[in-house]
């Protein structure tokens, strides 16, 4: 019987040269239409965090949301969600981010957490830590208590997780591929 690591790993789908050529594409929607493997990675993102009193979980648009969703419900937490800029339709505060090419805008409602709740930030996957690194910004600049930053897939080849431990937040990710 295989290991929670390998149902994961083994129900992630690989797409050469999407979505531009050399790119090897980690398709987490092969994992997300596996109960098995959909389970799996809840429950492992949520354990660590069960009974410790999180209250929000920030899911980054659009992967984060399905995920962090979930993880919300097993933590009997709140979700918050972070979007690409125009999308959230109260008061938000709003960071730019690059991207491969040129830059974008994420944003979060101002009143989404308030000062001192302990959140934990969940995404599919970290590649240059650029995106989880704006989300961590907007946390900060709405007085979130950021307990860790969690993934499905570390990329390690670029980067990410060092770039959001530079920034003191303690990542946890479930699988790598290189
Ligand atoms: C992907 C992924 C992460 C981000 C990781 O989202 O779901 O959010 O890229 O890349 P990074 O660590 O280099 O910043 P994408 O930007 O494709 O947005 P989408 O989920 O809305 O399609
Ligand atoms: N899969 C999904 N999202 C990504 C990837 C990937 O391989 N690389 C950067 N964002």
């Amino acid at each position: 019987t295989l290991s929670a690591k390998d149902r994961l790993l083994s129900s992630i789908r690989t797409i050469p040269d999407y979505p531009k050529p050399g790119v090897q594409f980690r398709d987490i929607t092969t994992l997300l239409g596996n109960a098995n493997a959909f389970a799996t990675a809840v429950e492992d993102l949520a354990q660590p965090f069960i009974g410790s009193g999180i209250d929000k979980i920030a899911g980054i648009e659009a992967r984060g949301f399905i995920l962090g969703g979930a993880v919300a419900h097993r933590l009997c937490a709140g979700f918050v969600p972070i979007r690409k800029k125009g999308k959230l339709p109260h008061d938000t505060v709003r960071v730019a981010y690059s991207l491969e090419y040129g830059v974008d805008e994420m944003e979060i409602h101002r009143d989404g957490v308030k000062a001192g709740e302990k959140v934990i930030l969940i995404d599919d996957l970290i590649a240059t830590g650029g995106t989880a690194e704006a989300a961590v910004r907007l946390l900060g600049q709405i007085g979130a208590e950021l307990v860790a930053a969690c993934f499905v897939i570390d990329l390690p080849d670029l980067g990410g997780r060092r770039k959001l431990e530079a920034l003191g937040v303690p990542v946890r990710t479930l699988i790598a591929f290189e």
